[in-house]
């Protein structure tokens, strides 16, 4: 984090303080899911930014993500590492500090770095970005070693229905596992190509609520790399779950399963996953409901608990995990510590009043099963 902000701070950046991850005045915006959200109207010119560069960290949460949780390299929440170039610098500015600091900051290969640039869309009236492109090899990235690709990847935003965005060149990291890419073939972004930085999406349009684009009165940067992503490369591992980031909390949860159970690793990378963000967004006060913004942490602790009632697990205190990631990542999250009892005290709830909803609910099943009557719609709704 320090190399990050050091490095764009000695290049004529600014470092702001990030923001709540519960937007401010935003209805458009469940949760901060990227560092520029907070920073949406300086972009759009509605708002003067109190500088032309500007770098933070901000946490995100991304619910659009929950289901691919369980995997290597998905979560629900991140620090967003991100700078931003607000009607300054453009492509090839953004294209070799990305670069620098990646090669020259962090001493990671060049050998083992790959980019995609943007192939162009008929319908955003965008061609091939042939900038972005020569920006690249001008840094001296070979050509075998950058992929176009097309909207679905390669054009970033809005953060919601409407708003700035633009294509988008990105960064990844062969981890050497699995398929070699070679031109004209797939490029296997799953297991060995893994994203680490969207080293800059292009702002130069904005959606309407209508759904039609106009271009922007001025262009920007906006860049977004994920810690734990980075963390888990610069260690060499293969996972963001044994970053230091992640890995206590896996291992406390580990520790309180009892000897003659076992959870599989994609079961204990979900609760480690949800608990962390449960705990990120209890620490803004939201309270736990059945809508908005306080069902997502319902939905992420029900998840954890169906997981213990599925492997027969009794006695499973979710306080004790959370009081866990509260105490040893206050240093991260000021937050937590400020509103520990709320936390707790919503969870303490929430594990009592959703047993008993299981506890019915499983004898319920039980009940029907038993009684070989053909399963309503009525009664599967119930
Ligand atoms: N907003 C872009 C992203 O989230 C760059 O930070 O990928």
């Amino acid at each position: 984090k320090n190399k990050f902000l050091s490095f764009f701070k000695n290049n004529d950046h600014m470092e702001i303080s990030d923001s709540s991850v519960v937007p401010k005045n935003d209805p458009t915006l469940l949760f901060i899911n990227s560092g520029m959200a907070p920073l949406k109207n300086f972009f759009t010119g509605v708002e003067k930014p109190p500088y032309k560069r500007l770098c933070d960290i901000q946490p995100c949460i991304r619910t659009i993500d929950i289901d691919s949780i369980g995997d290597k390299h998905h979560l629900t929440s991140f620090q967003m590492l991100g700078s931003w170039s607000i009607n300054d610098y453009f492509k090839e500015k953004a294209i070799s500090l990305a670069f620098k600091f990646l090669t020259e900051g962090l001493n990671i290969p060049k050998e083992k770095l790959y980019v995609t640039v943007f192939a162009g869309d008929e319908e955003l009236g965008l061609p091939l970005d042939t900038e972005a492109y020569g920006f690249w090899k001008k840094v001296g990235m070979p050509e075998n070693h950058i992929i176009k690709c097309g909207k679905e990847d390669n054009f970033w935003g809005p953060t919601a229905e409407t708003g700035p965005c633009g294509p988008c060149t990105e960064i990844f990291y062969d981890t050497g596992e699995g398929e070699e890419y070679l031109p004209g073939k797939e490029f296997d972004t799953k297991k060995r190509y893994i994203e680490i930085w969207n080293a800059g999406v292009f702002m130069q349009l904005n959606k309407n609520s209508d759904g039609t684009f106009s271009k922007l009165s001025f262009t920007s940067v906006d860049t977004g790399a994920g810690l734990e992503r980075l963390s888990m490369v610069l260690n060499g591992f293969s996972t963001v779950y044994d970053t230091d980031l992640l890995n206590p909390i896996k291992k406390f949860i580990e520790s309180k399963i009892p000897s003659d159970k076992k959870l599989c690793e994609k079961d204990i990378r979900i609760m480690t996953d949800h608990l962390r963000t449960a705990s990120l967004i209890l620490s803004e006060k939201v309270s736990l409901s059945n809508e908005g913004r306080g069902y997502i942490p319902r939905k992420l602790i029900r998840r954890c608990m169906m997981i213990i009632a599925k492997n027969k697990i009794k006695n499973f205190d979710f306080s004790e995990v959370i009081a866990f990631v509260l105490d040893n990542y206050s240093d991260l999250f000021p937050r937590f510590s400020e509103n520990r009892d709320f936390i707790l005290s919503e969870i303490r709830k929430e594990q009592v009043q959703f047993e008993k909803i299981l506890e019915n609910g499983l004898e319920k099943l039980e009940n029907i099963n038993n009684s070989k009557k053909k399963i309503t719609a009525e009664i599967a709704f119930d």
